[in-house]
């Protein structure tokens, strides 16, 4: 019982699963971590999945997100995963994948 208690002290302290800070966060390298493991280091893709560096405007880039967490692009896992970014943070994702402009 005591150790579920420190646990959940140390949970809500932010000590183990800090999700609130990763929600906002604006460090580029953070929010990039989230999509190398599929889309490769630098973003070219590979394995079934699509490249996204420098395949889109910044503008583009911004809509693609925006339409696969609307549901109104298809995909097998994009939907989720745009969820869980904020218009800054897919600003800041469009800004370090888009084509240069
Ligand atoms: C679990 C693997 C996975 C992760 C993590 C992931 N993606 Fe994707 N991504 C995909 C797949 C697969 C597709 C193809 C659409 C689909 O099936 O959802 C895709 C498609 C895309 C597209 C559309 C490319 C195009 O030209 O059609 C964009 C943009 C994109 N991802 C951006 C991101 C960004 C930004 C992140 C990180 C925040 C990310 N993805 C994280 C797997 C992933």
């Amino acid at each position: 019982m005591k150790i579920r208690i420190a646990l959940c002290a140390l949970f809500l302290s932010g000590g183990v699963v800090n999700a609130p800070a990763f929600a906002q966060a604006t460090d580029t390298a953070l929010l990039i971590g989230g999509c190398q493991g599929c889309h490769g280091v630098s973003g070219q893709g590979g394995h079934g999945i699509p490249s996204i560096k420098a395949t889109h405007s910044r503008d583009e880039f911004a809509a693609l997100m925006r339409a696969f967490s609307a549901n109104e692009r298809p995909g097998t896992i994009m939907g989720r995963i745009s969820r869980g970014y904020t218009p800054e943070q897919i600003a800041l994702l469009a800004a370090h994948y888009a084509r240069p402009q």
